[in-house]
């Protein structure tokens, strides 16, 4: 599981070659294993391959434009209304098992964040308003974030784990 785990980095450049269905459902079997607070469970996961609906995404933002090039993304979202308070960390525990299992398979992933929040520099409510209009997904559910997935192209440099002076042992 280590090896997967640190193995994993960021992809933003993708092969032409498909994503087999087989990896494709043990990558969405993973995202629906993770666990969930009092496992209600609300996440939906839109997979798209239509590559006009592709370039329409990558248009969501800056970061989000390779989302053309890449053969799958798939759109983390959950029903907020279901789990007003515990949605976006149930969705965030599915999609990084998506990306642990994605790379275990050899396959390339990158998470993009959508997500409306607090302004700034990031991604606010109108990006997932875009999102949502792009693939007709109701005003009632909430976008997470997009997660590009392929055929890396080239060879990948994965960072090494942080340091462990962020770890703190019985107290601060
Ligand atoms: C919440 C979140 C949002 C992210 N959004 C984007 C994004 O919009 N575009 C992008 O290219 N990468 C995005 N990333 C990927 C990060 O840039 C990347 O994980 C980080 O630079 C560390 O690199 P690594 O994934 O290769 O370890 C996001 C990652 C997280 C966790």
């Amino acid at each position: 599981m280590l090896d997967a785990i640190s193995r994993r980095c960021s992809v933003r450049s993708y092969t032409d070659a498909p994503v087999a269905e087989e990896d494709l459902r043990q990558v969405l079997e993973a995202a629906l294993s993770a666990p969930t607070a009092n496992n209600v469970r609300p996440w939906h996961i839109v997979v798209v391959t239509d590559a006009a609906k592709r370039a329409k995404l990558a248009q969501a933002h800056q970061w989000a434009r390779f989302c053309a090039q890449s053969p799958v993304v798939l759109v983390f979202c959950a029903d907020a209304g279901h789990q007003p308070h515990w949605w976006i960390e149930d969705t965030c525990a599915a999609l990084e098992n998506a990306l642990i299992q994605a790379t275990d398979l050899g396959l390339g992933t990158c998470w993009i964040g959508i997500r409306g929040g607090e302004g700034g520099r990031e991604p606010g409510p109108e990006r997932e308003e875009f999102v949502r209009e792009a693939l007709d997904i109701p005003a009632t559910i909430r976008v997470l974030g997009l997660v590009s997935l392929g055929h890396p192209a080239g060879e990948l440099t994965p960072k090494p784990p942080g340091p462990m002076d962020a770890v703190h042992r019985e107290s601060w």
